[in-house]
């Protein structure tokens, strides 16, 4: 479909491989959807849309393809996630009472109030009993999918890229043993870099690009598979909208030509 493939393609009928984010206009721009327990980065400026496209892709894997998942909210705490996704007409807590969505909080303790969540990493910050949490509450929903929101914070935390680099392999190593097809949040600060330590987009299997810049008077959305690994994808850039239904990706719309 989309020139350049990579040497280690694999065939696009193996549809069984690929988990299908369900967010409009995505999958056809890698070959059906991302390949089954790998590691996905999401990397993005401050207000690019990290966040409700890592939901997204979760609450659609509930609600569509009767895959539970995992939010592991190390920056917002889940009430705040909920309440902010509740926009888009996805109810979280509905989903969390079905047993099909857990939410992690991994922020309370960390900034030092307390947390009445379900699933709470109570020690202030460790990614081993942050991997602990996670391996509990997977036994407990049997999950396909799942975020980490976001490796910034974790990262600020551990502070040197050499440790930052290790402790998110053991992060993304762990989610994909488990079964996980998992999204990893990234915030940057510039563009041109996709990552803000210089090595989360080493322990993953591909980078998504979120934008959100400004052309002429108006800033535009747009998104790009900047690397995946395993699979053919698009190299152009893609505008996108956040609807009240969420994202809505443009696969045939060029960026500048919104009309
Ligand atoms: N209902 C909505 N309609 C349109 N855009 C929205 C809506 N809700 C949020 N947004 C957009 O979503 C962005 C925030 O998304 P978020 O996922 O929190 O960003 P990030 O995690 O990258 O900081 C905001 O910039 C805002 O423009
Ligand atoms: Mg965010």
């Amino acid at each position: 479909m989309f020139n350049g493939a990579d040497s280690e393609e694999i065939s696009m009928d193996d549809a069984e491989n690929r988990v299908k984010t369900g967010i409009p206009g995505f999958d056809e721009l890698c070959g059906g959807g991302l390949i089954r327990d790998r590691t996905y980065l999401i990397s993005g400026t401050s207000g690019a849309g990290k966040t409700n496209f890592g939901i997204q892709f979760i609450y659609n894997g509930i609600t569509k393809y009767g895959e539970n998942g995992i939010i592991i909210a190390t920056e917002e705490r889940p009430e705040q996630i909920r309440k902010n996704v509740s926009k888009f007409g996805w109810d979280l807590k509905k989903l969390e009472d079905e047993g099909k969505l857990a939410i992690i909080d991994a922020c309370s303790t960390k900034i030092g109030v307390p947390s009445q969540e379900k699933y709470v990493d109570v020690r202030p910050f460790d990614i081993r009993s942050m991997l602990d949490q996670i391996i509990t509450t997977q036994e407990q929903i049997n999950a396909k999918r799942a975020i980490v929101d976001s490796t910034t914070s974790i990262s600020f935390f551990l502070q040197e890229p050499a440790k930052i680099r290790i402790e998110l392999l053991k992060l993304s190593t762990t989610l994909e043993i488990l079964g996980l097809t998992s999204m990893m949040t990234c915030e940057i600060i510039d563009e041109t870099n996709p990552s803000r330590f210089g090595v989360e987009n080493f322990v993953t299997d591909g980078t998504i690009m979120l934008y959100y810049d400004r052309h002429e008077n108006v800033r535009l959305h747009s998104m790009e598979i900047y690397k995946m690994r395993g699979t053919d994808h698009s190299k152009k850039i893609h505008p996108y909208d956040i609807t009240p239904d969420g994202f809505v990706i443009h696969p045939h719309r060029d960026l500048y030509t919104m009309a």
